[in-house]
């Protein structure tokens, strides 16, 4: 695995445009499934996990194109209905296949998704709520073998706002006799993007972004083109990063509404920010301020995607931060990694307590996940002296160019 290495503080400062969610990217090529025709999606950036969504496709039969951040997706021969190990186990979101599946092709099989670095990922609420709807699923020797000769629209109360679940209900019911509803339904900005894809090609999708969803089913789906939304994640991490180095930076195409959450807490951390039509100016102060607490939530509440990288912007507050994640089970892997670089951090099951220090110092690091691995970036680009970081194929998955954009931006980076 390639590794990182970072001379440290470097003010980050300039302009970037944001690109495509990868989180509203990979239910959307799911998607693309459905139609049986042409599905041109701009914006995808450049990820690993959209590799990994593209051989999938291919191996199901449909002609997949890509250039210049355009896929275009044929769906019309779709042959396959097994989803090759090989790509579950490198993405255990390829889960999101099940949905889209069993409502174009009544049959899909596919390897039971391990856990992750972040946690055991169970997908009890998926499975629970498509055999609410008629899917016959038999899990025999690590595999999924599921079946549905027609899905029946119901009403599904999921226990927990899980974003897969509500993306694979939603796939589901696009072609399902009468309407599903979907109670707690994730309501995050990539939901809605979702439901604006699945309508754009003729679905009858309606509630996205609030707790209930109401899907009725049709008898066709059409020929799509669509925008994928910003990516509110890969912006708040050059956010933080902008913050840590006491820098200034510009975003292009940014939803502000997606990124209130981040925003008031880099506010309470003493950043000035400038909101424009769709771009937003950050100006990091001299010293940053503790935020108290930080509690990670289903949207609109604080992204848990987002736990790492503001636990790397207090570890250099004047003061201290309690932090709790409440979303997964296992996400504070980076936290170790951050202590051998002079952090002062005590975690306690869900619990994090971050009490600032005045340096943080270079050393060799290693990237457990995809967010975590970024959080030491940060922290790299703040340290004093120079830092590795080794395992960034985690980082790869989510974020495109990282290193060239920062380069960009002021860093001195680069990968070996
Ligand atoms: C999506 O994962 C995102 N991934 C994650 O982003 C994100 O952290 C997460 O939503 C929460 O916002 C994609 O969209 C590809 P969940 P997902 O189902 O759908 C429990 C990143 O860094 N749960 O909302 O897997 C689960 O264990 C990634 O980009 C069940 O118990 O998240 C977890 O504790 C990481 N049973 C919680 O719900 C289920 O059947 C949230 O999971 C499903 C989930």
């Amino acid at each position: 695995m390639g590794k990182l290495i970072i001379d440290g503080g470097n003010r980050i400062g300039g302009e970037v445009r944001v690109g495509g969610a990868k989180n509203s990217v990979l239910p959307i090529l799911a998607a693309t499934v459905l139609n049986g025709g042409i599905n041109v999606v701009h914006d995808i950036p450049k990820l690993l996990d959209v590799d990994i969504m593209e051989k999938i496709l291919t191996a199901l039969g449909c002609s997949v194109k890509r250039e210049n951040g355009t896929i275009v997706v044929d769906s019309k021969d779709l042959t396959e209905h097994e989803i090759p190990e090989e790509l579950v186990r490198q993405m255990r979101s390829s889960i999101i296949f099940l949905g889209a599946m069993l409502s174009r092709f009544g049959k899909v099989k596919v390897s039971y998704p391990g856990g992750c670095e972040i946690g055991p990922r169970p997908i009890d609420l998926h499975l629970k709520s498509l055999r609410e709807m008629g899917a016959k699923i038999e899990e025999k020797h690590g595999f999924l073998n599921c079946e549905a000769t027609k899905l029946r629209g119901c009403d599904i109360q999921l226990d927990f706002p899980s974003v897969g679940a509500t993306e694979n209900i939603m796939l589901a019911g696009v072609f399902a006799e009468g309407t599903t509803i979907i109670r707690n339904a994730a309501r995050e900005p990539e939901i809605i993007d979702l439901e604006n894809f699945l309508n754009a090609m003729g679905a009858r999708v309606s509630g996205a972004g609030t707790a209930t969803i109401r899907v009725e089913g049709v008898e066709k789906l059409y020929d799509v083109e669509h925008n994928i939304i910003p990516d509110r994640i890969v912006a708040s991490t050059y956010l933080v990063a902008t913050a840590i180095t006491k820098g200034e930076i510009v975003l292009k195409n940014v939803i502000h509404e997606h990124l209130q959450s981040i925003l008031y807490k880099l506010r309470e951390s003493g950043c000035i920010i400038q909101t424009y039509n769709h771009s937003l100016k950050l100006i990091a102060p001299k010293k940053i301020k503790a935020i108290e607490s930080i509690r990670t939530l289903p949207y609109p509440g604080y992204p848990t995607d987002m736990q790492a990288q503001m636990m790397t912007l207090m570890t250099l507050s004047d003061g201290i931060t309690i932090i709790t994640e409440n979303i997964f089970e296992n996400r504070y892997k980076h936290a170790n990694e951050l202590v051998r670089m002079g952090a002062n951090i005590k975690v306690d099951g869900r619990i994090a307590v971050v009490k600032g220090v005045p340096k943080l110092s270079g050393a060799t690091v290693m990237a457990h996940d995809l967010r975590g691995g970024a959080a030491l970036i940060l922290a790299g680009l703040a340290a004093e002296g120079s830092t590795i970081i080794e395992n960034i194929k985690h980082i790869e998955r989510g974020y495109e160019n990282i290193d060239g954009i920062l380069s960009l931006l002021g860093a001195k980076i680069k990968k070996m």
